[in-house]
């Protein structure tokens, strides 16, 4: 049997506007994980492929399952992809610890894991540069037209400084950055929330190209503070983020809410983290206010809280 794994990720700054060709910021989350395995079933010949994704209560044999299911269509293209020729049936299994929809990169995450098992299985040699690439078709099955942010920083697994059709350039924090990652508990639909920024920028130019600017600015400066190891003001530059992202339309009562409660409880800044409209936010952090940051999102209603560190 071989295994393929990837992590998680956040948005740093600059989600939305990355779609645009702003650069945005993204860290791989390691406390979360998808798992791909893959394994021949010698008595059943090559071409079929039974496919088992216990959380999506997916179970069965690929050929008879619904071509609408897009985890369905992602197997099959990611067979393709790879020119995949196996001298037997394949047995998939995807597991993932990941939220679905909670804007922690769970459709890329599972790309990522189920091309490097596949990969590694039949021994098709997959450099980290085709991985980003043909996660990043696959992703279009989930997402339409992602900017390919979540699955650089998922396959590379590091720290990124992202511009959308350009290799992404590692990110070295000077000094490690605590995150506390608090998740809404409301499903983010990355395509639906793209979508709507997508039919906004279209009515008002002019006000989401500036919405682009400011937040393509703050990504630029929070890479310097972040490479020169400036703790407090990068957080206002989180704050500043959010405010933006708020006004465009992708932030909601609940994200509002816990961005509220992490300030309040000590954080340097926070704001939403991915396409927004629920999902999780992220709050900056030290080892002296993270608890009382956990507690105070807790109490806002977080139905779960990871801790994340990133660092170069
Ligand atoms: C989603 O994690 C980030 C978005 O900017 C979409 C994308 O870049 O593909 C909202």
């Amino acid at each position: 049997m071989s295994v393929g794994t990837a992590p998680g990720k956040v948005i740093l700054f600059g989600e939305h506007a990355v779609v645009y060709g702003r650069p945005a910021l993204a860290a791989p989350v390691t406390g979360v994980q998808a798992r791909a395995e893959v394994d021949d079933l010698p008595k059943h010949p090559a071409g079929n492929v039974r496919l088992e994704a216990p959380q999506l209560r997916i179970g069965g044999w690929l050929h008879a399952m619904s071509k609408e299911e897009r985890l369905v269509l992602a197997v099959r293209r990611a067979l393709e992809l790879l020119d995949a020729r196996p001298a037997t049936a394949l047995f998939v299994r995807l597991n993932s610890s990941l939220p679905v929809a909670g804007g922690l990169g769970s459709s890329a995450a599972i790309s990522v894991a189920m091309l490097r098992a596949i990969a590694a299985h039949l021994r098709i040699p997959l450099s980290t540069e085709r991985l980003c690439e043909l996660s990043l078709e696959l992703e279009t099955l989930f997402h339409g037209t992602p900017s390919g942010i979540d699955t650089s920083v998922i396959a590379y697994g590091w720290p990124v400084f992202f511009v959308r059709g350009q290799e992404p350039v590692p990110l070295r924090p000077a000094l490690p950055l605590q995150l506390v990652i608090a998740d809404s508990g409301q499903p983010s639909e990355t395509a639906a929330v793209v979508a709507s920024v997508r039919a906004a920028h279209a009515k008002e130019p002019e006000l989401y190209e500036q919405f682009f600017d400011a937040i393509g600015k703050i990504a630029w400066t929070a890479r310097e503070r972040i490479e020169s190891g400036q703790g407090a003001p990068l957080g206002s530059l989180m704050d500043q983020n959010h405010a933006l992202l708020a006004e465009m339309g992708v932030s909601c009562e609940p994200l509002d809410a816990l961005v509220t409660a992490a300030r309040s409880g000590g954080a340097l800044g926070a704001k939403l983290s991915g396409a927004g409209r629920g999902g999780n936010i992220i709050a900056l952090v030290t080892s002296e206010t993270k608890g009382d940051v956990e507690r105070a999102v807790r109490q806002a209603g977080a139905v779960s809280v990871l801790h994340t560190v990133v660092e170069g």
